[in-house]
């Protein structure tokens, strides 16, 4: 940096005489702003306002005004001044990692180059912006994580139906899906959040202007765009225009009107940053959201399944595997590939929801599993598989790079090998079968297909490996991208730079020897280029072909037509040697262009195979078995564990647990337990393993029986969400009203501790509230709580069950022993915990006597015969309940009227009355 910013206080150093001409050397009466250099800038800037304008002066990106002092600050750059002009600038060669910061800070950058070579032109040299940086539209492999897909989305809303369309810009996958009817817009929230956009392009309205606030507050970029951009009529015809079609019906977008809106604005946008850069773009393909496990946004977060957000810009390749394993994805994760990595990552927070397909997987993973040699050698092959979609989308837009093509090269000519150890394993997992003779196990149609889905491309792997230099440079510029032998006449002018010096001693002894003048010599000057200078003394031999063009003192100079030819062949030799290459790249990107369509299937099939084999190897690794799913609403893990935990204890401290449920007899489990047993790892395991299951992956148990589930509902943990206005308890009903809404007899349902964050008697009231809506409505439900009275559920509603984890005391200690056992559990040990994390000894022991005088209450309450606490039907308190009913109502039916005394019954009257008023009084002291 200290480096950058010498240069940077020093214009004559590295930057352009064209700046040091035009702003430093400004006579006095003429404004620095009025110079031609700075009229263009401000053209410029006009155009693009509300963007950090990079203006590329010599070796420099120029900030200039406003932009610089804002940009300064950020770029860790000084900010400098010419004639008053604040200015600051980063190097043009390493501009990226500066853009990247301005990205993340929330800005975009126009880059503004010079279309033509400032040694050439005549006057002032053109700019022209040639591409506006974005969060959502990044192509460039230094700028994005190899392994997340960097989404630019756009979202519609018409009249309650959402319209989300999203563009992978670096690959140029397109999506597109559409939502309407009950739930739809918490549907489409939780799917922008599982997409995980960078940049969401929207359209203020009075429906859309709230989401733009509530997308910001989460921190959502978003970008607004013209209501132009996503008018409806237009946008359909838009579509089918960039596309050459006549319908679009064949995209599943017929009809789809907000769908369209939503797409075509996403495409408008794309386009709108390219600057007229072709945007390499695939079909939309639309996917309706019940494809899917339904994983609320709440959910992914709840339960660590990847790391949130969006992805940052300049986070750089691959840069999500130095942490240490939290989420699951960072424990499923053993891909060898970017595809790969980023196909994980999209399965990982979309599991499926078809039995046909899940299995479909299974029956993969099986065989990958099996094959642990035929593994071996696939993920030997997959080392360091270059990014084909990415490269393809470079190769469109014109912005690949030599290695790129170099690694597309390495890549092709793998493919073979690839598919040849598929169809080995193949034949060698077919020949066991039939050795068995078991039928059963004989490879489904999916898995033979599996050599065939990886298609080839022999003769353009051919081609560019008799093209490509095993390692080129990184520019074109540099030349020495194509291999010698590729073109006779690249061949012919190489020859000329690399022997033009031994040519020329070739020819001047040649000439030596032709004339017989011993002395003749090849010079060279910047007048008339080269010459052969014969001295005075032997003028008489020299030949009549050479023409005379200078007269020296002791001699003459001449030039031959062969000698200017020569020359131009040497000077020239460089510079047509880099044309002549550049046209032959030219040519070789069309070549692959003309197979886009083959190498994204490859680059597909090889995502898929790296996925298969990651999870085999984690399979393998982790002892994970494969879950049997099926169309029930069984669900029973025998010995589940937390992925993640175990990954981090001690190996064999996890307490592994069993899951029972069956949407009838054990339709919801109400777990109790001390705090710090383990109620919250066994809710989130249990969820994370139906995850891994629905993906198609094994899973860490030792037997699973499910099944398939439509939805995930979790509502852990205490997330506050201050900035939207929205406190704990605020958040908990809102999650909750959520599942209690939408839950179905498929669905999961996991709750921790719902209720707590309010007082006791409101929140148990909630919690037993809501275990009865729910025993109707069907779910599966695992419901953890402190609350043990809730465990009387179990008695009065059918289907619910108890279960606590194990604590065992140990004279003043307590030992958590993890495992989850049938009935409810018999106290809370909280004053343990609060022991075990250092609470003062003087509040333990307040708490301890507290906690002795409120059991006592408890017990002598409960001697009392009176109903359950939540029998009553009117919401009365529980203290209200106490102290007017105890024991009178019983007493009163007992009374026979006829025998009693008006007198009698006064004094009964009494009685209950001084009662009442007694328990009023101790309520108060209390
Ligand atoms: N099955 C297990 N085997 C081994 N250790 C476990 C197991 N389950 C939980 N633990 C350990 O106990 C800790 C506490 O677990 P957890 O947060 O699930 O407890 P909890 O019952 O939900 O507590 P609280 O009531 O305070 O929320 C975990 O961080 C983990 O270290
Ligand atoms: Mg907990």
């Amino acid at each position: 940096m200290d480096a950058d910013r010498k240069s940077l206080d020093a214009p004559a150093n590295g930057r352009n005489a064209e700046i040091t001409s035009n702003l430093t050397a400004v006579p006095s009466t003429r404004r620095a702003s009025d110079t031609p250099l700075m009229l263009q800038y401000q053209e410029l800037k006009a155009r693009y306002p509300k963007d950090l304008l990079f203006f590329r002066l010599g070796d420099f990106y120029e900030l200039f005004d406003g932009d610089a002092k804002i940009a300064a600050p950020i770029l860790e750059v000084a900010l400098t001044h010419r004639q008053q002009i604040p200015m600051c600038g980063v190097p043009a060669h390493a501009v990226d990692p500066y853009a990247a910061k301005l990205l993340k800070a929330g800005f975009r950058v126009a880059i503004a180059d010079q279309m033509e070579d400032p040694a050439l032109a005549k006057g002032l040299v053109k700019r022209q912006i040639v591409r506006v940086l974005t969060p959502g539209t990044l192509q460039e492999d230094t700028l994005l994580p190899a392994k997340r897909c960097n989404f630019l989305a756009a979202l519609a809303i018409q009249d309650g139906t959402f319209g989300l369309a999203a563009i992978e810009c670096s690959t140029g996958e397109f999506v597109t899906t559409e939502t309407s009817g009950a739930g739809a817009d918490s549907r489409t929230w939780d799917e922008i959040v599982r997409l995980a956009p960078s940049e969401i392009v929207m359209t203020p309205s009075p429906q859309s202007t709230p989401w733009i606030e509530k997308l910001r507050k989460q921190g959502f970029c978003v970008t607004e765009a013209d209501a132009s951009d996503f008018a409806v009529p237009l946008a359909a015809e838009r579509l089918k225009k960039q596309f050459g079609i006549q319908s679009l019906r064949g995209f599943g977008l017929e009809g789809k009107n907000v769908a369209q809106s939503a797409a075509s604005a996403a495409v408008r946008y794309y386009e709108s940053t390219q600057c007229g850069r072709p945007c390499s773009l695939q079909p939309p393909r639309t996917y309706t959201l019940d494809e899917f496990l339904q994983l609320d946004a709440g959910t992914l977060d709840h339960l660590d399944i990847v790391e949130s957000g969006a992805p940052r810009p300049g986070s750089g390749p691959g840069s999500s595997t130095s942490r240490s394993a939290r989420t699951l994805l960072d424990i499923m994760d053993d891909t060898l590939t970017p595809m790969g990595g980023r196909l994980l990552r999209r399965w990982i927070v979309a599991p499926l929801r078809s039995l046909e397909t899940i299995r479909a997987r299974q029956e993969r993973v099986d065989f990958f599993l099996d094959q642990r040699d035929g593994r071996r050698h696939l993920r030997a092959a997959l080392q360091g598989w270059p990014d084909m979609e990415r490269i393809l989308t470079r190769l469109a837009s014109g912005t690949v790079s030599p290695r790129d093509l170099a690694h597309l090269t390495h890549g092709l000519k793998r493919t073979p090998q690839v598919k040849n150890f598929v169809q080995k394993a193949l034949d060698q997992w077919q020949a066991l079968r039939n050795a068995s003779a078991d039928s059963s196990e004989s490879p489904g149609s999916g898995l033979a297909q599996l050599p065939k889905s990886l298609p080839e491309a022999p003769e353009l792997s051919e081609l560019l490996e008799r093209a490509i230099v095993e390692a080129p440079p990184a520019s074109l510029k540099d030349g020495g991208v194509i291999r010698d032998g590729y073109s006779a006449e690249l061949d012919e002018v190489r020859s000329w730079i690399r022997d033009g010096k031994s040519r020329l001693l070739g020819l001047e002894r040649r000439e030596r020897e032709q004339t017989g003048i011993g002395s003749l010599k090849v010079g060279f000057n910047n007048i008339f280029g080269y010459y052969i200078e014969v001295t005075k003394t032997h003028m008489a031999k020299v030949p009549a072909n050479y023409i005379r063009k200078q007269t020296m003192a002791n001699g003459e100079r001449y030039i031959t037509p062969e000698l200017k030819e020569f020359e131009t062949q040497l000077l020239g030799a460089e510079e047509r040697a880099l044309r002549l290459e550049n046209a032959l790249v030219t040519s070789l990107r069309e070549a692959i262009l003309k197979e886009a369509e083959t190498l994204r299937r490859l680059s597909a099939a090889i995502a898929e195979l790296d996925v298969f084999l990651s999870f085999a190897e984690v399979a393998e690794r982790r002892g994970y078995v494969k879950p049997t799913l099926e169309d029930s609403s069984s669900f029973m893990i025998r010995e589940g564990r937390h992925p993640v935990l175990e990954n981090v204890l001690a190996s064999g401290s996890l307490v592994p647990n069993d899951v029972h449920l069956d949407g009838r007899e054990r339709q919801i489990v109400i777990l109790t337990g001390p705090n710090m047993s383990g109620k919250s790892t066994y809710l989130r395991q249990t969820a994370l393993i139906a995850i891994l299951a629905q993906m198609g992956s094994y899973v860490p148990a030792a037997e699973a029986r499910l099944g398939v589930l439509d939805h995930l509902f979790t509502r852990i943990g205490a997330s506050d969400r201050l900035l939207e206005g929205e406190s704990t308890f605020m958040v908990e009903m809102v999650e909750t009203a959520r599942i209690l809404n939408h839950a179905t007899p498929r669905s999961l349902v996991i709750l921790d501790e719902v209720g707590r964050g309010t007082s006791t008697y409101d929140g148990m009231s909630i919690a037993w509230a809501c275990i009865e809506y729910l025993h109707q409505a069907g779910p599966k439900v695992l419901f953890a709580t402190h609350y043990l009275e809730l465990t009387q559920l179990a008695g009065q509603l059918s289907g619910v069950c108890n279960a606590h984890v194990a604590a065992r005391e140990w004279g003043d200690q307590v030992i958590f022993l993890h495992k989850v056992e049938p009935g409810p559990a018999d106290r809370a040990y909280g004053i343990h915990v609060a022991k075990l994390a250092g609470v003062p000894k003087g509040v333990l022991e307040r708490a301890a006597k507290l906690l002795r005088q409120f059991e006592q209450r408890q017990r002598s309450q409960e001697t009392d015969p009176q109903p359950s606490l939540f029998d009553e039907e009117a919401g009365q308190t529980r203290a209200q309940n106490d102290t007017l009913t105890s024991g009178w109502g019983d007493e009163l039916s007992q009374i026979d009227l006829n025998q009693i005394t008006p007198m009698q019954a006064l004094l009964k009257i009494q009685e209950w009355k001084n009662r009442v008023l007694q328990a009023k009084k101790e309520e108060d002291s209390l």
